[in-house]
């Protein structure tokens, strides 16, 4: 009979001090998320310096509380994930330096996972059926990434954003409103009650790169919408504006997804990352992809934001493929996708 494998995993790569026990790379025993959103809050954002100190507070107690709700040891553990890049410095070495100081305490293997790769691993744990190939759409805080997902661990990117992330335009515009960070849950609930074809927002479309992704005209032609209706004394529908904006972006991604699956004949879809919890997003996607004749899988809200569950996924199948790091892995702030 084949042994089970047990991950622990670890991600510290921004606001989220996170730890988590997979096994299998697709059963998550206990994921444990302590989030710092409401001290960034204050400042309107994430504080890389005030993100590194918290990270060093909570990670033993979060890694403690992983293991203890998997009714688990560390001697029961396989391997420990952690999350090398990309991200912020200070913040990915709190996590780094815990899971190599376990690894070199317990003498057990130490691999490191790509953030990104993380997130769209999320998409196996609720999708027992899903195997590569397949296309991941990655929309987060800090990346927007259309990726070729050719096997486990191999990837090839096709499309990347030139300026902004989706969800950092998500949290400028937010922000612009009054909404207050982060905007992106809440300009999703807003638009609700806006109509997506009040304004006409621009959407980019790059001549030499179709399946590349540009937001920051979208970011500043709101901006400007907003500046002229206050120079005319005209109040702005905040909804119509959430809505409209969103709606620009979620054509982007959708339209963008669906472009890449036909060029490259690929019949499954995934999206991951925070914005992949957008009600908008998720219904335009399930729409053209029923449309389209794709299957389409995304993550519960909570494997969409950062986790530690997804780098346990992730993990599992680098060390299936015999991935293992030294004691001199490093945090690398601007990690490439396939790097290893
Ligand atoms: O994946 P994530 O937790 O962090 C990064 O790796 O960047 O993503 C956070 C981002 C934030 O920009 C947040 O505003 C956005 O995801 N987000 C959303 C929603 N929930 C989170 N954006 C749009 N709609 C949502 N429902
Ligand atoms: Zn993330």
């Amino acid at each position: 009979m084949k042994k089970d494998i047990y991950i622990l995993a670890i991600e510290s790569s921004c606001d989220e001090t996170a730890a988590a026990v997979v096994k299998n790379g697709r059963e998550v025993l206990s994921n444990v998320i302590s989030s710092q959103i409401e001290l960034h809050k204050l400042y309107g954002g994430v504080v890389p310096e005030i993100a590194s100190r918290k990270h060093i507070e909570k990670i033993n107690p979060v890694i403690r509380e992983a293991l203890s709700d998997a009714g688990m040891t560390l001697e029961d553990m396989d391997a420990i994930g952690v999350t090398y890049g990309p991200g912020l410095v200070g913040a990915l070495l709190v996590g780094v330096a815990a899971a190599k100081a376990i690894s070199y305490a317990k003498n057990i293997p130490l691999v490191g996972v790509h953030h990104i790769e993380g997130h769209i691993s999320a998409n196996y744990i609720e999708n027992k059926e899903l195997e590569p190939p397949f296309l991941g759409m990655v929309v987060s805080g800090g990346h927007t990434h259309l990726v070729l997902v050719k096997d486990y661990g191999k990837y090839e990117i096709l499309g990347r954003t030139r300026d902004d992330a989706a969800g950092e335009a998500f949290d400028k515009v937010a922000r612009a409103i009054g909404l207050g960070y982060p905007g992106g849950p809440k300009i999703d609930k807003l638009a609700k009650e806006g109509n997506p074809k009040a304004i006409a927002f621009p959407r980019a479309h790059i001549a030499d790169a179709p399946l590349d992704f540009s937001f920051s005209g979208l970011k500043s032609s709101v901006l400007n919408y907003i500046n002229s209706c206050e120079m005319k004394h005209v109040e702005i529908n905040r909804a119509d504006v959430a809505a409209s904006f969103q709606a620009a972006v979620v054509d982007a991604i959708v339209d963008h997804t669906i472009e890449a699956a036909k060029m490259y004949q690929i019949r499954k879809v995934a999206l991951a990352g925070g914005v992949a919890s957008n009600s908008a997003l998720r219904q335009a996607m399930k729409e053209r992809c029923e449309k389209e004749k794709l299957e389409f899988f995304y993550p519960s809200p909570v494997l969409c934001t950062d986790n530690a569950a997804m780098i346990g996924c992730a993990a599992y199948y680098e060390y299936l493929a015999g991935t293992r790091h030294g004691l001199d892995l490093n945090a690398v702030p601007n990690l490439k996708i396939g790097q290893r």
